[in-house]
């Protein structure tokens, strides 16, 4: 593809693309950013992954969705090095990423995005920020030790995050501890700071988990963004509604395995899917709102929060 297409080309192309893929597990992209092969991760004898072959379109949405214990957590944690898996291995952009530490997959261009951990969450928006950045200084010792060196880098990433937090109108929120963001606001944090060392590829762990649905239209507005911006997105999320809404391609998994692929409406109305989601309830209507009170089952906590931030506003 012409490096000088305008990125929006670039996107729809992408997109057209799928068009010709086949609507089965492990099909063939015309364009794969990252392709798994054989893919392994068993927990006391339970396979938590067992991935044969999976592709993922460059420059798309791909959502991955399953039940619970499906396997697309342990999924992204092996594919981003935050787990080993038992066996196989996985292509990213070309380089061969298997066994490579999660600090050189992210420099490599591929992050996931965390929860914020009860570390996380004492320190401040701007401190996570930086956390997400690709090179820390400080990191090598001997420019650790000669402040000149390390001081423009520290200013360029500061600037970076700023930009970022204004992007996702958390600016007048650095100095605040992320402790106290809202549960929409943690949220838009963990996208922001992922987005800090420029992945090529981001995986979204249920981005939208515990927000209320009155700030869910300004998530889906950031995952849209991101896809038109040039980045490729895959992210898990229970609610069927948002999978529909913003996915080009949605991937399937049960038990450790791709069961389907597909474009959203098609891969809906799929016996596999229906079976992988609802067990026996098999009268139930996927092509409908079937799935959206399975998870979309907001706790009563993150209501009341997300409720007080709304308030909040003028
Ligand atoms: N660290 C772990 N130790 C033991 N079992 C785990 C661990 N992580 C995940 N599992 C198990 O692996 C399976 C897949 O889990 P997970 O990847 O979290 O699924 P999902 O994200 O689709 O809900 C589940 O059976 C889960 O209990
Ligand atoms: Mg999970």
């Amino acid at each position: 593809m012409p490096v000088d297409m305008p990125v929006q080309d670039v996107v729809e192309q992408a997109r057209r693309g799928l068009a010709s893929v086949e609507h089965v597990p492990g099909s063939a992209k015309p364009d794969a950013l990252l392709v798994a092969d054989g893919v392994r991760r068993s927990f006391g004898g339970v396979n938590a992954v067992d991935v044969e072959h999976l592709e993922v379109q460059r420059h798309v949405i791909t959502a991955l969705i399953g039940p619970n214990g499906a396997g697309k957590t342990t999924f992204f944690n092996l594919m981003t090095g935050f787990d080993k898996p038992d066996a196989g291995r996985w292509v990213f952009d070309g380089r061969t990423l298997g066994g490579v530490s999660a600090s050189r997959v992210a420099k490599a261009g591929m992050v996931r995005t965390f929860q914020l951990t009860k570390a996380l969450a004492r320190m401040t928006v701007l401190e996570n920020m930086r956390l997400g950045a690709r090179e820390q200084p400080g990191e090598n010792l001997f420019a650790a030790l000669v402040k000149p060196l390390w001081a423009p880098r520290e200013r360029e990433i500061t600037d970076k995050a700023m930009q970022l937090l204004e992007r996702f109108k958390l600016d007048t929120k650095k100095d605040d501890f992320a402790g106290s963001l809202s549960g929409g606001q943690r949220k838009l944090l963990e996208m922001a700071r992922a987005l800090m060392s420029d992945p090529q590829l981001v995986m979204l762990d249920e981005p939208m988990a515990g927000v209320n649905p009155a700030l869910t239209q300004s998530l889906l507005g950031h995952i849209t963004d991101l896809r038109d911006s040039g980045t490729t997105v895959l992210f898990v999320e229970h609610d069927m509604h948002m999978v529909r809404h913003i996915s080009d391609w949605v991937v399937v998994m049960a038990q450790g395995q791709v069961v389907a692929e597909g474009p959203p409406a098609d891969v809906m109305a799929d016996q596999a899917v229906i079976d992988a989601y609802l067990g026996a309830h098999h009268d139930t209507d996927l092509g409908d709102d079937a799935l959206l009170d399975e998870g979309g089952a907001i706790d009563a906590e993150a209501e009341a929060e997300a409720d007080a931030e709304i308030e909040e506003k003028p």
